[in-house]
């Protein structure tokens, strides 16, 4: 049996109804038995000020980074708007990374799922977090991608995602999230 893989997971929506928060709902479900998904919300994360960082971040930053610390890996569940990365997502990952020499980002596996309502799902926003991940060096997994697109097709009304194919990629995708964090970590 491999060793358990801790997963930090969160979606960078806030909306009641997300697709994505229903997609980091559904990774939780397919998990394989040898992975463990934690989900932090961000709604309490505060914008990036560099003053209230260097006066002593607030709670949630604090506890934010402790969870990223604490866990092997980080599932980003992100929305695409205006073809890139989302404000809320973005902020977290700014306080996360900063001071860098002391970055719980810094060096850990990452992997990218992301929902949209349009035809290409979220892989503009996926691409651009992938350079991101290179300055607060990430090491993210290339693939399986998981794009869903056209997403109001794919959950229900009580944003189950009933989509087998997409279920399948999701399953893929965390088993290789899996293989590539015990890797990195040589176990
Ligand atoms: C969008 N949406 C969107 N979709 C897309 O495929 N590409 C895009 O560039 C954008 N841009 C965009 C900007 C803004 C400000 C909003 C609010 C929305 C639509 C988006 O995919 C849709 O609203 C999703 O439902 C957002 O994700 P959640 O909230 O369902 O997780």
């Amino acid at each position: 049996m491999p060793s358990l893989v801790k997963v930090l997971g969160f979606a960078g929506s806030l909306r009641r109804g997300s697709y994505n928060r229903a997609t980091l709902r559904a990774a939780g479900e397919l998990l394989p038995e040898d992975m463990q998904l934690e989900t932090f919300d961000l709604a309490p994360i505060p914008l990036f000020n560099q003053d209230i960082l260097e006066a002593g971040p607030p709670r949630a930053v604090l506890d934010f980074k402790a969870r990223l610390a604490a866990n092997d890996g980080v599932l980003v569940v992100t929305p695409e708007y205006n073809y890139s990365i989302p404000g809320v997502l973005k902020n977290a990952i700014d306080w996360a990374s900063r001071p860098p020499d002391t970055s719980p980002l810094n060096g850990k596996p990452v992997a990218l799922m992301g929902a949209s309502t349009g035809q290409f799902g979220t892989v503009r926003a996926q691409t651009h977090w992938r350079n991101v991940f290179v300055f607060t060096n990430m090491l993210s997994l290339n693939k399986p991608e998981v794009l869903i697109n056209r997403a109001r097709d794919k959950f229900d009304a009580e944003g189950r995602l009933t989509d087998e194919p997409t279920r399948q990629v999701i399953r893929n995708q965390l088993v290789a999230f899996g293989d590539w964090v015990r890797r990195l970590r040589g176990y």
